[in-house]
């Protein structure tokens, strides 16, 4: 593509009459001023930059600071996912469960198409064809999304694999999800249009899992909007995923490799914003380990012949969380971040490079911060949003797997569970079955952070970290891990609780993550191999501290004891707390998570004796 007219139409997508006629109802009821279907090419990636330099949404880095990337600063009134717009419209109030905004299909169907006549106006309405997943892989889904944000497209490109190479795959009658996204700002004939258009009044986040329909409505940020990744690829994916016996998780997946060679494959599901894509690209200090990584957010794994869960990342880039990252944090996601990039709601530098918080030990003298506005390291506010984003592709990244585009995927050995808790959760826990892991990862609680509008640091419980991400009623999705791990045949990934955040009466972390987890890991790892032994504890199964690897670490012995000791007492008095979780579930709870909460209390009881 190589001007801003942006009227193109090739022969493969009038193939697909379903699409085709989608596409042209979406047009009828938006009532953009031209339509242009994406191909996927470099050009079109470029051509979106320019429009958003030139209608001032973007900036360009300096090229020799950043090659080929942006920054943009949105409204600040539209920074985060509004869980509390988002809504999961099954058939029954019943079916989306106790977790979820509901509201009946029909209605709410009536009600955004008021929202969507005419929202287009003024505006190109850009049709993309996307693939979750390696093109034609037996694990990967298809969507359509349509949007009028030039944003959207180019974030698109790197979060997904999108074009005509898609639409070739789809052929002439393939399934699809369909996404309808608008930022909700028509714009009149001698509108000037605004750096990030958006709707001030009405946000609806909108999901029909039974007609596999995704329809967004004012918000241009991130899971909002970027239609593949929340909205796709968890919640569309989680009710397709309990339909046809597979799983989609908000997880990270990660390589494992021994000094002998060995290889693992580990997932772990932790809340947005606790460190999945450090974790990810993590760098261990445990000599001779190596860790790579599949992906950093999501992971959709199917059985395999051979009765092992196989995982593809889905996604195609990372959309990671900017302040915090650094050198010394996450070298990897520093370094894949240096060109080819999208920078949203982070500060900027005199000499035209981005800059966040935590990012060097010593603050830039001046910036203009994710406000506009002139800033100092005097000045009372954070330069960038506690939620700003990089967008870079996973195929930059140092460490990226060379097999993290396998279509058959990569056979999963563990999987971790966790949350920000600054007591009772130990360092690490193993689950003693395929039950009593779901039971720890159904009672998950973390601190909130900034990935979602709200309060942060508040205590909630996130089963699986999926909270804002499943599809369904989450009883069934707890019945549904069960059902996995009641496959005939199946041969299971083990499954552990880990707690990076335990802190002392001064509120200051035990442990001193990053790179140390791989000491974790490394334990995780022998477990898996069958070389090392754990301690069976009322609450699962623990290191022995001779067996964490912790040379070279200077930390105390009594703090090791603490990280790897059950705190009997602290989890009686969770006990309650996990009942009343449960209870919100009723008779979609399932049995056996019942049973859980009850051996637990056992456990601990006669420990306590
Ligand atoms: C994300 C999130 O953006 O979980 O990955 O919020
Ligand atoms: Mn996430």
């Amino acid at each position: 593509m190589s001007s801003l007219t942006l009227d193109v139409e090739t022969v493969t997508q009038k193939k697909h009459k379903r699409l085709a006629q989608w596409v042209e109802e979406s047009a009828q009821l938006c009532k953009p001023d031209r339509t242009h279907w994406c191909d996927g090419s470099h050009d079109e990636y470029q051509s979106m930059l320019r429009l958003m330099i030139l209608a001032g949404t973007a900036i360009p880095l300096a090229e020799d600071k950043r090659p080929n990337s942006i920054l943009v600063r949105s409204n600040p009134a539209d920074v985060a996912r509004v869980e509390d717009r988002t809504f999961i419209c099954a058939r029954t109030k019943d079916e989306a469960g106790p977790t979820n905004n509901w509201e009946d299909p029909a209605k709410m169907k009536e009600k955004l198409k008021g929202l969507y006549t005419g929202a287009m106006t003024g505006r190109t309405m850009y049709v993309i064809p996307y693939s979750m997943g390696p093109i034609g892989s037996p694990i990967a889904n298809i969507g359509v999304e349509i949007t009028d944000s030039p944003y959207v497209v180019a974030n698109m490109h790197i979060m997904a694999r999108v074009g005509t190479r898609v639409l070739d795959v789809l052929g002439e009658d393939g399934e699809f999800v369909r996404g309808l996204h608008s930022v909700g700002a028509p714009l009149g004939p001698n509108d000037a249009d605004t750096p990030w258009p958006n709707n001030a009044t009405d946000k609806y986040i909108c999901h029909f899992p039974d007609t596999r329909e995704i329809w967004s409505y004012g918000s241009g940020y991130g899971g909002n909007a970027l239609l593949g990744k929340k909205c796709h690829a968890l919640r569309i994916a989680s009710v397709q995923a309990r339909d046809e016996g597979w799983m989609a998780e908000h997880m990270l997946i990660l390589k494992m490799t021994s000094p002998a060679g060995q290889v693992k494959y580990i997932t772990g599901a932790f809340p947005s914003a606790c460190g999945k894509t450090n974790l990810a690209m993590l760098i261990p200090t445990i000599p001779g380990w190596k860790v790579e990584t599949v992906g950093d957010d999501i992971a959709w794994m199917k059985f395999g012949a051979d009765g092992r869960l196989y995982a593809i990342n889905p996604e195609h880039g990372f959309f990671g969380v900017a302040p915090g990252t650094s050198m010394k944090s996450n070298k990897n996601a520093m370094l894949t971040a240096t060109r080819n990039s999208i920078f949203t709601n982070c500060a900027m530098t005199p000499d035209g490079d981005i800059w966040w918080e935590a990012m060097t030990d010593q603050k830039p003298p001046e910036l203009i911060d994710w406000l506009r506005r002139p800033w100092t390291p005097e000045s009372a506010r954070r330069a960038a949003h506690p939620n700003a984003r990089f967008t870079t592709p996973a195929s930059q990244c140092p460490v990226i797997a060379p097999e993290w585009e396998d279509p058959k995927g990569v056979p999963i050995d563990a999987i971790l569970f966790g949350g920000r808790r600054a007591g009772v959760v130990p360092l690490v826990t193993e689950a003693l079955t395929w039950q009593h892991g779901t039971f720890l990862g159904a009672t998950v609680s973390s601190e909130t952070t900034a990935a979602a509008a709200g309060k942060v640091g508040q205590l909630r419980r996130d089963p699986m970290a999926m909270l804002p991400f499943c599809g369904y009623n989450m009883g069934d999705y707890f019945a549904h891990y069960l059902k996995i791990g009641a496959r005939p045949g199946a041969k299971l990934p083990k499954i552990y609780y880990v707690n990076w955040f335990r802190t002392d009466e001064n509120g200051k972390f035990l442990w001193p993550g990053y790179g140390e987890n791989s000491r974790v890991l490394k334990w995780i790892f022998e477990r898996c191999e069958g070389k090392v032994h754990a301690v069976d504890t009322p609450i699962g199964r623990l290191p022995e501290p001779v067996d964490l690897d912790t040379k070279g670490l200077d930390l105390p012995p009594a703090t090791i004891e603490k990280l790897l000791s059950v705190d009997v007492n602290g989890w009686l008095a969770e006990v309650p707390l996990i009942r009343e979780h449960f209870a919100k579930f009723g008779s979609h709870l399932p049995e056996g998570l019942n049973r859980e909460v009850n051996e637990l209390e056992e456990r601990l009881k006669k420990a306590k004796k």
